[in-house]
């Protein structure tokens, strides 16, 4: 059973065809979307219509969560985002859809979740916490999760897998890329990284395969300067351009 992951969309539907596509070409028998499809970027409507034909599991992040129930611990910035995307969606079959969404998915011994097992979709798993915080999310996996291996998440917008001893970073340079990597029967968070809106230094789209066995990270090049275009044309912040380009 082979299945590709994505996450954090964020209505950046030239990122997600291009995404859509390179997934294609590996035949996965699902696609798994971690949440936050909305939120940041220009096309929310249509990100999300493209999700629901294309994913059988879909989950709910953050900014679904806010478009449903307001945004009060987002920045002024994320904000004014979620705003402008809850007046694009506000259509009575769209919100139903997104009130449905759920916020946990377990398949096999592994948990999906948007944010983290502490709390799925608000919380973070950050390879910038120090190793003493990181042992204690892997204990959280451990004690609270008996039987769970791993868990896939989203949210950090960060391509990493976090074992315990300590984090893995996947590269596709040099002599010597590595982004293939052997999880069967470990306990880990396998941090998806983001479609729409990377923000480990690569501006390109990130998304994994998943064979059971191991988990391989996947990088796709898109048109980020169209979607930049677009989201000034919309009136959205400068800055949410500006990040798509720099993948910061
Ligand atoms: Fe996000």
């Amino acid at each position: 059973m082979l299945q590709a992951i994505i996450s954090d969309i964020h209505s950046n539907v030239p990122a997600l065809t291009a995404v859509l596509k390179d997934i294609e070409q590996h035949k996965p028998d699902y696609i798994v979307c971690l949440g936050d499809t909305v939120g940041y970027g220009p096309q929310p409507k249509e990100a999300l219509q493209m999700v629901r034909q294309n994913c059988k599991v879909i989950l709910m992040g953050n900014h679904e969560h806010a478009v449903l129930n307001g945004a009060e611990n987002f920045t002024p910035l994320a904000q004014m985002a979620i705003e402008w995307t809850a007046g694009q969606l506000r259509d009575p079959e769209i919100l139903s859809f997104l009130s449905s969404l759920k916020p946990s998915e377990k398949i096999g011994d592994n948990m999906y979740v948007h944010g983290s097992l502490r709390d799925p979709i608000i919380d973070y798993v950050r390879e910038a916490d120090s190793p003493w915080m990181f042992h204690r999310l892997l204990q959280t996996l451990q004690d609270e999760f008996e039987g769970i291996n791993l868990c896939f998440v989203g949210h950090n917008h960060r391509a990493f897998l976090g074992t315990g001893v300590g984090y893995i970073f996947p590269h596709d340079d040099g002599d010597n890329p590595q982004t293939k990597f052997r999880v069967e029967g470990q306990k880990a968070y396998v941090s998806v990284g983001s479609v729409g809106q990377p923000r480990d230094g690569d501006s390109r789209s990130s998304y994994i395969l998943y064979d059971g066995n191991s988990v391989e990270y996947h990088r796709v090049k898109y048109d980020a300067d169209k979607t930049a275009s677009m989201i000034r044309e919309v009136g959205l912040p400068e800055f949410l351009a500006d990040r798509l380009i720099y993948g910061e």
